[in-house]
Formats: C-alpha cells, structure tokens, sequence
C-alpha cells in the first residue's frame, strides 16, 4: 500500500516512475518503482545479486550477493523515508560537510547530499552487472555517483568543482554494515593507524589490534589502507571493504544510550550493525581548484568462512 499525500502526488509519482522506467528501466534487472512510503527507489535483481536504491540522497539500501543468505546492509526498521530527512542505514552520502557544520549550527548534520533527491544520469548492464549514475551539484560542487550492483558493490563519488573559486568539502560513504552481533566481530586493517576519538576529542595512536565493539564507539581514523575486513562469526563470513582514495576511515557504533536518543533507531539495533565509511574528512578533507575533479570509491563484497 504506498502513502502518497495526494492524488495528485501520486499520479505524479507515477508518471515520473513510467517515465524512469522507460528511459532507464534494464528489463526486469532494474526496475523504478514506488517505496510505501511514495519515494522513488531503483530495484536490482541479476544473475549476480539483489539490490535497491532511493533517488532521495542516491542512497543505496540493499546489496546482497546471489551466494548469499542475508544481506550485507544494514536497515533500521525505524527508518524515516521522507524528503529532507535522511534515510537510516544503507549508504548515505555525507556531503559536502561530515557531521556538524562548523559555520552554521542550524544547518542538517552530515550536510545536503543524503537529504535531497537526485537526478538519473545513465543506467548499464555489462555482463550480470547492473550501472547507474546519479547526479546533483550542491553549491557548484558536480556529484556524479556510481553504482554497480554485481557479485560486489562499487560505490564511485567524483566530485567536480564547476564553480569560479577553489573550494573545501568534506565527504563520507557512511555505510551500514548487518551483522550477526556487534560483540562478537572483529574489524582488521585499521590497526596501524592513528585516530581521533569524536567522543572524547582525544587523537589517540595506533592500538595495533583489531577493533573489538563493547561501547559506544565513534573514531575517524586517518590514513589509507588498502582492504578493511569486518569477520563475523555468527554470519560465517568475511565482509571485505576495499577504500580508494580515501584517507578517512570512520568507525561507528552509537550502543545503548545513543540508540535510544535516536527517533529513527531501534532501541537494540545496535547490535546488528556497525558503521565504517570510506571518508575524507576533517584534516583530510578534499580541496578543489576551479575546474578539478576528485573521486573517492569503495568496493564491498563478501567472503564464507568455508570457502
Ligand atoms: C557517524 C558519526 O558518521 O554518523 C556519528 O561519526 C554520528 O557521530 C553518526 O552519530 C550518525 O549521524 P546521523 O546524523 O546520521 O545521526
């Protein structure tokens, strides 16, 4: 049943999905149809994979690989799907600030990519691998997003600079990973770094040890890695998290108290997700000269610990 605020709306929504369907619809691999709450979302399903995504904030909810028996996304089932408002899980785009903007208190956190709705550029199939593009330009900064939905997930960010001036931004593919048990996992390939510990603004050093959550945890690491592993032994799998160009590493978790100050957050489902986004933040944040583009990307698939 879709919710739509009137007859009008829905028709309207209507129109617009025959309309992406036919200028972008892959037969039944990707098809655009109405979410219940009325938002326009792009539906996956190939040889290789399942998948979803939003046109609000490019904003990719589902990915699961056809080997696969759940998904590697997180979802809140609190989630809140509205225009303006973000949606909880999946992959929001941080952008062109991360966390609170410094300038303007009353501006939405994590700035205006993940809020406002995009635009379809181009959509592909090459072999079992389903393509789209989707763009915006927030404050003459171009966003030109990639997604390929095949037997692993790429997530492509470039960034251009089409305004008269060199500018600053910062930038986060804040992705939600599901897993089994929070307490029970171990993320590797972070532990040669520094990072600065959001909770307490202490920059902390290297630990040298696999990152182990038993409480609220909020980090921005800093440098670049090549591979993050999530190992999940209640799932009996791999989750493998291949940045590029990205020198930010964000690591987050918000526990018990936070879970329960967050309205679109179930009270528990802290313990079946956590955070690591592919970022570029903070002193790592991009600088653009007129004309510039930069991209930050990450791939993500998964491994059975039988295999
Ligand atoms: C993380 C931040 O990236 O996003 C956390 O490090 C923040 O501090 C979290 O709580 C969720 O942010 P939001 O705006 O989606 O509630």
């Amino acid at each position: 049943m879709y919710r739509f605020e009137s007859d009008f709306d829905r028709k309207l929504t209507i129109l617009m999905i025959d309309d992406l369907n036919n200028r972008f619809g892959l037969g039944d691999q990707l098809v655009f149809s109405p979410h219940p709450s009325g938002l326009v979302r792009g539906v996956v399903k190939s040889k290789a994979c399942t998948g979803e995504f939003f046109l609000l904030g490019a904003h990719v909810s589902a990915f699961q690989p056809t080997d696969q028996t759940g998904p590697l996304l997180f979802m809140s089932s609190k989630s809140v799907y509205q225009v303006g408002q973000p949606i909880r899980g999946g992959v929001p785009i941080c952008f062109p600030w991360f966390g609170a903007n410094k300038a303007d208190s009353q501006a939405p956190g994590h700035g205006l990519a993940r809020i406002r709705v995009w635009e379809i550029a181009k959509t592909e199939r090459k072999g079992d691998t389903i393509s789209v593009m989707l763009e915006t330009t927030i404050d003459q900064l171009n966003l030109a997003y990639t997604l390929a939905f095949g037997t692993q997930l790429d997530l492509s960010l470039a960034i251009t600079n089409v305004g008269d001036h060199a500018r600053e931004c910062e930038a986060a593919l804040h992705t939600y990973f599901q897993l089994s048990d929070v307490r029970e996992v171990r993320v590797f390939g972070l532990e040669t770094l520094g990072y600065l510990d959001t909770l307490t603004h202490k920059t902390m050093p290297a630990t040298g040890q696999a990152i182990r959550f038993t409480e609220e945890t909020d980090r921005i690491y800093s440098g670049e890695v090549a591979s993050i592993a999530i190992e999940d032994p209640g799932f009996a799998r791999n989750i493998e998290i291949r940045p590029r160009n990205s020198r930010s590493t964000v690591v987050w978790n918000p526990w018990v108290a936070k879970s329960i100050r967050m309205p679109d957050f179930g009270d528990d489902e802290y313990l079946r997700m956590c955070c690591i986004e592919t970022a570029n933040v903070g002193l790592n944040r991009i600088s653009l000269a007129v004309g510039q583009q930069q991209s930050i990307a990450v791939s993500i698939s998964t491994r059975n610990h039988c295999e």
